[in-house]
């Protein structure tokens, strides 16, 4: 069986370090994931004003949600949080109320920085989110990649072979996480 998988990079960075590592991450994952990008940079910022008529832009995100079967978020630390531009998007997807896209949806959570921590403190609190969103998490493995210039190159490959295995495992591990929680928890045919 193939599961669609949406990918959040939550850069909104032309260069994002992010960006490269869901190429990468793309090229390494089981062939039964088929990833694809849901993208945030066009969504307005989010007011509850917008929950009567949702614009054409907050519902083409959550039909890009309902359309796949796990979300994959792939994002760096800005000062010690998710980016805004993420939480933004998060926002429009966990609205209007009672219609909460995230709701028993699979995820997964990895990101990278140049900094020691390597995204660790921002996936926290993105893990906290997600929870109240009714999202059911890989706990384990964590995935804190720092990046050092030249990690990837420019068609997406990783050039260290430990990093490679590690992002491989990283994606084999979610396509059985998304198996068990389908399993217990299938999802909800309007
Ligand atoms: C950063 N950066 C950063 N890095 C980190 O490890 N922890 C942090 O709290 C922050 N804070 C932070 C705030 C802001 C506003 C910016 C722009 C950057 C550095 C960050 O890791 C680096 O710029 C990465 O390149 C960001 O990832 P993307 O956007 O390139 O994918």
């Amino acid at each position: 069986t193939t599961y669609k998988v949406g990918y959040f990079v939550g850069s909104l960075a032309t260069a994002s370090i992010n960006r490269m590592l869901s190429e990468a991450l793309i090229r390494l994952a089981p062939p039964e994931l088929e990833l694809v990008e849901i993208p945030i940079k066009e969504l307005p910022l989010y007011s509850y004003d917008y929950d009567a008529d949702y614009p054409v832009e907050g519902r083409a995100l959550k039909d890009a949600i309902a359309s796949v079967d796990a979300v994959l978020f792939v994002t760096p630390e800005y000062n010690r949080s998710i980016p805004g531009g993420l939480k933004n998007a998060i926002d429009w997807a966990s609205r209007p109320p009672g219609n909460n896209s995230f709701a028993r949806k699979p995820s997964a959570v990895i990101g990278a920085s140049p900094g020691r921590l390597g995204t660790a403190i921002a996936q926290q609190h993105l893990r906290s989110v997600l929870s109240y969103c009714n999202s059911p998490q890989m706990n384990a493995p964590e995935a804190y990649i720092r990046f050092k210039p030249g990690l990837f190159t420019d068609a997406g490959e990783v050039t260290d072979d430990s990093t490679a295995r590690f992002l491989q495992h990283f994606m084999e591990e979610f396509r059985t996480f998304i198996v068990r929680v389908l399993t217990v928890l299938p999802p909800q045919r309007l």
